[in-house]
């Protein structure tokens, strides 16, 4: 199976901050590094590294062809991201000595997926297959409408999160992806808990703590996360949602996938950067945690 990421692309330019900035402040960045990064790049190439076939639907512009050989590099098909005359995507990155971090968006290139583009990727795509969307590019209600009538399974991570734009997939999701916080947002806004939505798979993430799965036939059940000292936590959810995607695109139980995605979001927590320092399936398997 194939699946189909609908997602950004982002340059992203990490700088590490004796504290993160406050309002009027000059800050001087002891270093800063460039990654491969974007919410969508980071969670194809989780799923590559974990072992799934993985094809990504994006935009990129002229400036971002060094960042379509580094999807290649990682295993990811890149033949439906499209260059527009458009700056790529980029993402200004604080980290702070504790690994916490603020992130500035520019959406760019990432905003420009046309309908036709979308159709094309998504006429190779076979029932089953999964289709995965976030929130930092265009075009998701379109996404999640064709993948619902081709009979893919749709999931969808909410993040960046904005109450409309999961209110607007929402009901074409098989699959849906959130935070505790989130969780909270969405049920103010559409008055039911996240165990009452009519989407399949709930996925609700509780940072350190783990994360708890709600299948709509079936029992809650929780999963504690891996201790480890947090160096960065930038891309840390997104390679927790890629694992999972790939565990559930090779058939795994969701407990295991959970187990697996934990796994290797810890380890990400431990390491400086996003995209380009995703572990595989091979270093996730074999960690030790203290
Ligand atoms: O979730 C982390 C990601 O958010 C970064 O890679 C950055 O590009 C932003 O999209
Ligand atoms: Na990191």
């Amino acid at each position: 199976m194939t699946i189909w990421n609908l997602g950004s692309i982002n340059a992203d330019m990490v700088y590490a901050l004796p504290h993160l900035p406050t309002a009027g402040e000059t800050l001087a960045a002891s270093n800063l590094e460039r990654f491969l990064g974007g919410k969508g790049a980071n969670m194809s190439v989780a799923a590559a590294r974990a072992g799934s076939r993985v094809a990504h639907i994006g935009g990129i512009g002229p400036d971002g062809r060094w960042a379509l050989d580094r999807m290649t590099e990682y295993g990811v098909d890149t033949r439906f991201i499209a260059e527009v005359d458009m700056p790529t995507g980029h993402a200004i990155i604080a980290v702070d000595k504790q690994g916490e971090n603020q992130i500035i968006l520019y959406p760019g290139a990432n905003h420009a997926i046309e309908q036709d583009q979308l159709g094309q990727a998504l006429s190779q795509a076979v029932p089953g297959d999964l289709l995965v969307m976030q929130n930092e590019t265009n075009a998701q209600v379109e996404a999640a409408r064709m993948g619902c009538d081709l009979g893919l399974t749709v999931c969808y991570a909410a993040a960046p999160f904005q109450a409309d734009a999961v209110q607007a997939v929402l009901p074409y999701l098989d699959f849906l992806i959130l935070n505790e916080v989130e969780a909270e947002q969405l049920r103010e806004s559409t008055g039911q808990s996240v165990a009452e939505l009519p989407v399949k798979h709930v996925l609700v993430t509780l940072g350190s703590k783990g994360a708890r799965y709600l299948p709509k036939d079936g029992e809650a059940l929780e999963i504690s996360a891996h201790k480890v000292k947090a160096v960065d936590t930038t891309g840390a959810g997104d390679t927790f949602t890629g694992y999972v995607l790939a565990g559930m695109d090779r058939g795994l139980p969701m407990p295991q996938a959970i187990a697996q995605a934990n796994r290797a979001a810890a380890l990400m927590v431990t390491r400086h950067g996003t995209a380009d320092v995703i572990p595989d399936l091979k270093e996730v398997l074999e960690a030790r945690f203290g």
